[in-house]
């Protein structure tokens, strides 16, 4: 008895121990960043006092779970000017993430800010710090962001011992010197631009575009034009050689690579004839072998055109047209089809349609009715018989989103970029609200996904396949994999709310480049949301955006945003969710915000 209340109470006085340790470092973070804000101009937006709670009232702080740490201070255009003191911001010692970007910072930047040992994401952009950048560095930092100061010294050569830096900008600095030789891995992002930098660039840094060392006139080697001088590889006993031999060897040197161009060139031209041959055998594919049988003879030409549509062509051209496949789905096959003077179109085709010929009419009535929007690609043709149902819309040239987000670097695809993937969903989200909206908000779109959205010039997002759920079987209609919401998967009816998870889904793929469900070995289906729900729990959110999306600066705010967005849309109860014109209405705020 005696014992056991002696371990208590020793658990008790530990525990004790722990709380006021954990207030100590909690209150000696808040004097040191009273100590900062006090030692810098700053503008109103920063209400710091003694008075209130860190943790939970100051703007721009962030603090661990347990309340034990500062984890991270972002004071992004904030008006901050004048110089930052040691032993403030570096005496955070469960700092990960500091941005102050795009303020007037200047003078030197404490050491002890760069190396505190859990930093991971700095952001001091466009101010005007100068000195030289510590060669103390931390260990976990990923993403460095000192562009557009005026830091000037040498480019620390302790970066080569950070093994998980993702992205470092130094662009529009005065730094001099070499660029060190490292073998960083994990580097996607590198921009070392309008600095005085000279000397070769290491070959680990070869991958990187021409634009990432602009603006250095003493840099040489490639990515850059400009070779770096031979005399650097001539050995001393190399200058000894006539000038014929000199001249000798070059011609020969030439020579065999003349022969190797040659040799490339020929293979190259060969290999393309190959590709260009079986490309066309694909398309020699008509549509009337694919399904002219199930035209009946006397329903031929009778392609129902709506009013104002400017095609002038009938069931016949049509089926005389060369196809190819586009995608085949739980509605039919859709089809690219080039008429014989050259418009191209776009035929579904679809299968195992429910209703009859009155009710598919009306169907395609309404369809049509309801694609008068410009996020909408509007159908413009059908045709019913017993054995065939087509619709024909425009065909749209730039493709889908899917396409642009997922599509393999190989064939040819160019990172979107962050401007561009805002503007699309914008476009996709208005044209889901307007279906939502229209006769009394009794419409669901029902298949939402990626690659239904598709783009017009501009990058103008518009929702396609609309108003096919009602034609077909709901078992075979599905949702594409990972885009259903909770309540569907268990059979309950389709709702409205189930477009906008299907359209969160979306928002989660353009925000982390990610497929909506992932295998994980052994069948394991990891669906978009719950992986990002874990991610973003464990600490930090940085690790769920696309890598392609880390190389823009200034816009960390608007994809966190976008990111509570996304996951309030794919939020398990569909009350929770916000209504298609609230996530219209955000995603313009969030644009708007950009400066
Ligand atoms: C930045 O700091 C340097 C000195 O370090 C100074 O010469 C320069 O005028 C400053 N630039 C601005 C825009 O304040
Ligand atoms: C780098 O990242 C890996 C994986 O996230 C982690 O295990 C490792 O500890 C990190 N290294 C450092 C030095 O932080
Ligand atoms: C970066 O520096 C170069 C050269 O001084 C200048 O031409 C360019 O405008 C700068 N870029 C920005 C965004 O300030
Ligand atoms: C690097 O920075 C310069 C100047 O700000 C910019 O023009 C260039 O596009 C950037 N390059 C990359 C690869 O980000």
């Amino acid at each position: 008895m005696i014992l056991m209340s002696y371990i208590v109470t020793i658990q008790i006085f530990f525990l004790l121990l722990l709380i006021s340790q954990t207030s100590a470092n909690i209150n000696s973070e808040k004097q040191a960043l009273l100590d900062f804000v006090g030692a810098v101009h700053h503008g109103e937006k920063v209400n710091w006092n003694h008075a209130t709670s860190m943790c939970t009232s100051w703007v721009g702080i962030t603090c661990s779970p347990d309340g034990s740490h500062v984890i991270a201070v972002r004071l992004p255009a904030t008006g901050l000017r004048g110089c930052i003191p040691a032993n403030t911001l570096g005496a955070l010692k469960g700092l990960t993430a500091l941005s102050l970007r795009s303020n007037t910072l200047s003078g030197k930047l404490p050491p002890d800010i760069l190396s505190l040992p859990s930093l991971r994401f700095i952001y001091l952009q466009h101010n005007n710090f100068s000195g030289d950048i510590a060669q103390f560095l931390s260990l976990r930092l990923s993403i460095v962001d000192l562009s557009h100061n005026s830091f000037t010294g040498k480019i620390p050569t302790s970066i080569r011992n950070l093994e998980n830096l993702t992205g470092l900008y130094l662009q529009n600095n005065s730094l001099i010197g070499h660029i060190p030789h490292v073998n960083l891995p994990k580097l996607k992002n590198l921009n070392l631009s309008y600095n005085h930098l000279k000397g070769p660039i290491p070959s680990a840094f070869h991958k990187f575009s021409e634009s990432s060392f602009e603006g250095n006139s003493m840099l040489c080697g490639p990515p850059l034009d400009k070779p770096c001088s031979v005399s650097l590889c001539i050995s001393p006993s190399s200058k000894k050689l006539s000038k014929g031999i000199i001249v000798a060897i070059a011609l020969g040197g030439f020579s065999l690579l003349f022969l190797l161009l040659l040799i490339l060139l020929l293979f190259c031209s060969k290999k393309n004839d190959v590709s260009q041959n079986s490309d066309h055998k694909e398309k020699e594919e008509k549509l009337r072998e694919d399904f002219g049988s199930g035209v009946q003879e006397p329903d031929k030409n009778k392609l129902m055109f709506f009013q104002g549509c400017s095609y002038s062509f009938d069931l016949e051209d049509l089926l005389r047209a060369s196809a190819e496949v586009l995608g085949k789905g739980g509605c039919g096959t859709t089809y690219k089809a080039i008429l014989e003077d050259g418009t191209p179109v776009v035929v579904k085709r679809l299968k195992e349609v429910l209703v009859g010929k009155k009710e598919f009419e009306q169907q395609m009535e309404t369809v049509q009715r309801i694609g008068q929007h410009p996020n909408i690609i509007p159908l413009r043709a059908y045709y019913y018989s017993k054995d065939e149902k087509l619709m024909v819309y425009d065909y749209i040239m730039a493709g889908s989103f899917a396409r642009l987000l997922h599509g393999s670097r190989e064939t040819g695809r160019t990172p979107l970029d962050w401007e561009a993937r805002l503007e699309i969903s914008l476009g996709a989200a208005k044209g889901i609200a307007h279906i939502h909206n229209v006769s009394g908000r009794k419409f669901v779109h029902g298949n939402i996904k990626s690659s239904n959205i598709l783009l017009k010039a501009n990058l103008q997002g518009c929702m396609s396949d609309f108003g096919l759920a009602p034609l077909i079987t709901t078992s075979v209609h599905n949702t594409g994999p990972g885009y259903q919401a909770p309540e569907v998967i268990e059979g309950r009816k389709r709702t409205q709310k189930c477009d906008v998870y299907s359209f969160g889904v979306v928002l989660l793929e353009m925000l982390t480049g990610k497929p909506p469900i992932q295998y994980s070995g052994h069948d394991d289906v990891v669906h978009l949301p719950r992986w990002v729900q874990s991610v973003v729990r464990e600490e930090w959110t940085a690790e769920v955006f696309d890598v392609e999306l880390m190389r823009y600066h200034n816009i960390e705010e608007e994809l966190v945003q976008m990111l509570q967005l996304a996951m309030a849309c794919a939020a398990k109860v569909p009350d929770t969710r916000p209504s298609m014109e609230e996530v219209v209405k955000m995603i313009e705020e969030i644009r708007e915000s950009k400066f």
